[in-house]
């Protein structure tokens, strides 16, 4: 037996919305522009950013939104291309990687798949490529 979701690091889960549903590709892109970013329930049930690529596609990294600082969720600023938390000012550029403390470290990323029009969310374990350092998260 080969699991579906084979590939990263094992613990693999599959992204949901607000209800709890697998999220579907299709639906998630239809509506949304390129570049969007949009949480959904990943890893742990973390709240986690997928990235819009076109219709049908998402990113090929997710962000969870749980700010390093304090743990507020970080919304994503569309019209400034960042992510800013509200709780105490930091900001973090489109790939999550921090520009303004307080927070100290980056957004954690996850690897995202999509199969069957679901996304399968697993964690990132290699090199976080926004530092070339180890991922904190890891
Ligand atoms: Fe985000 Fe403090 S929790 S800046």
């Amino acid at each position: 037996f080969i699991p579906p979701a084979a590939g990263g690091a094992g613990g693999g889960v599959t992204a949901k919305d607000e209800l709890g549903n697998d999220v579907s590709v299709s639906q998630f892109t239809a509506n949304r522009n390129p570049g969007d970013r949009s949480l959904v329930q990943g890893l742990k049930g973390d709240p986690t950013y997928l990235i819009v690529e076109s219709k049908g596609a998402v990113g090929e990294y997710g962000l969870n939104a749980v700010c390093t600082h304090l743990g507020c969720v970080v919304p994503w600023n569309t019209a400034e291309n960042k992510f800013k938390c509200p709780c105490h000012g930091s900001q973090y550029d489109n790939t999550g990687k921090v520009v303004r403390g307080p927070a100290p470290l980056s957004l954690a990323l996850v690897h995202t798949a999509v199969q069957d029009d679901k996304v399968v969310l697993t964690p990132w374990t290699e090199t976080d490529f926004r530092t070339g350092e180890d991922p904190w998260w890891a």
